[in-house]
């Protein structure tokens, strides 16, 4: 959308659109890798390749044990970085490595990490490079403990986490399922989605703890017959952007989610609708509990009148539908809403951008809206990227073209604002 509420002719008409600033992750942070024995090293390897896909800085230090499993030169190959291990390496760069290694890095993340590890480390041991280089460590630590089950639940490896949790480093719980031991339990390793949204957390302002949020993503389909539905082309991209960064700021978020084709949020609660009343439904259960609602729903404005039991044959010759009106979501919210209760909406808009986002500001009873071009080439539906207005009572600010996630990182900074008194 243009600057006046006019319309992003960029987008339209093929002109050059500025290039989207990169999203906000990994980049640039240097993270100390360290690998312990365990067969689940080779998944540390793709993890390391991962960080280095985002040009995170990487330094792996692999223990003694680590290196039956895999060898340094395939940790060296993917992070681009000489690999430590020996705790007495004669070298300049290795002389002091336990103490410099930590000093150069933003945190130090263990994966896997061994219950022979979390031993040493809970009970402040230094007796090979990693350990030691966690001791003279003042940045935060993030374990991935992966084990045999009995071992994970060994009340041994069980004080062990306590204390490293009381130590104040984050341990991820392991996940569950087969292990290579052909035992079925809690012991492999997380997600690398989870392990991610953990490291972006600790680089994040914590801006949103304590802050209960309520977002509504994604389009709803409404029936027509068994086969068939009314919906739209939301890809439920930017509600999801949404939920991922205000976890990582601290908030405990809950997605409203109509049908859409992606990976929960990690730490997030998501529910799963499909029509507008559903959807409103849900909202209104879960709304009570709540500071701040977003509804980055494409929730459909009008269902059939009826939806068939059985399928619609074409021979039936039906030329029309018949519609009625969906409840408004967001309007309804704004209509009953209790105090200190902050609405934000969106304005999908195709024409008339601003002028249509204060409509729906003032007929809705909204705090904030966001206001974004549904036709331009790399905003609105379907795209990684968005360029947004938001608008209050008071102001307007325009965001520039922003991958979805540093659009919604500038959302709740705006949320922020507006949220202090
Ligand atoms: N919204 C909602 N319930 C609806 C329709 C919209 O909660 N039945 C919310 C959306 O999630 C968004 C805001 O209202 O936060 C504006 O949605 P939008 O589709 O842009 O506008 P509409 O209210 O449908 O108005 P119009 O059709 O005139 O554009």
């Amino acid at each position: 959308m243009a600057a006046q509420g006019g319309r992003n002719s960029a987008g339209r008409t093929g002109a050059t659109e500025p290039a989207a600033a990169p999203a906000p992750g990994l980049q640039g942070r240097r993270i100390l890798f360290g690998v312990t024995g365990s067969i689940a090293a080779f998944k540390a390897a793709g993890w390391v390749r991962c960080l280095a896909n985002e040009e995170a800085r990487v330094t792996v230090v692999m223990t003694r044990a680590a290196e039956q499993f895999i060898s340094r030169l395939t940790f060296g190959a993917l992070s681009g970085n000489r690999v430590h291990g020996d705790m007495f390496a004669s070298d300049p760069e290795g002389i002091m490595a336990h103490i410099t290694l930590s000093r150069e890095a933003d945190c130090v993340l263990i994966a896997p990490a061994t219950a022979q590890t979390i031993a040493r480390l809970a009970h402040g041991l230094a007796d090979d490079l990693l350990s030691a280089a966690v001791l003279a460590a003042d940045i935060p630590v993030v374990l991935c403990p992966a084990m045999n089950t009995n071992m994970l639940h060994h009340p041994a490896t069980r004080d062990n986490l306590d204390r490293l949790r009381e130590i104040g480093y984050t341990v991820i719980a392991p996940a569950s399922g087969s292990l290579a031991c052909g035992e079925v339990g809690a012991g492999r390793m997380p997600e690398w989605d989870l392990v991610r949204e953990t490291l972006l957390a600790l680089f994040a302002d914590q801006d949103l703890a304590g802050r209960r949020i309520l977002i509504t993503a994604g389009p709803t389909r409404e029936p027509l017959d068994p086969v068939r539905y009314l919906s739209n082309r939301s890809s439920g991209r930017m509600g999801y952007a949404l939920a991922r960064t205000a976890r990582r700021r601290g908030a405990g978020v809950t997605l409203v989610a109509g049908p859409v084709n992606l990976p929960d949020p990690p730490g997030v609660r998501v529910v799963r609708v499909t029509t507008a009343v559903e959807m409103r439904d849900t909202v209104r259960t879960l709304a009570e509990g709540m500071d701040i609602i977003v509804g980055a729903a494409a929730v459909a404005d009008f269902r059939p009148r009826t939806c068939q039991e059985r399928k619609i044959k074409k021979r039936g010759a039906v030329t029309s539908i018949e519609l009625e009106r969906n409840p408004d979501i967001m309007a309804e919210l704004g209509r009953n809403r209790r105090p200190g209760l902050l609405l934000v909406g969106f304005a999908a808009e195709s024409h008339d951008h601003e002028q249509e986002g204060r409509r729906k500001l003032e007929e809705k009873n909204l705090d904030l809206v966001v206001v974004n071009d549904i036709l331009g080439s790399r905003t609105g539906f379907d795209v990684e990227t968005n360029q947004v207005t938001l608008l209050t009572a008071r102001d307007r600010r325009r965001l520039p073209l922003l991958s979805k996630e540093a659009t919604a990182d500038r959302i709740w900074d705006r949320v922020v604002e507006l949220a202090t008194p």
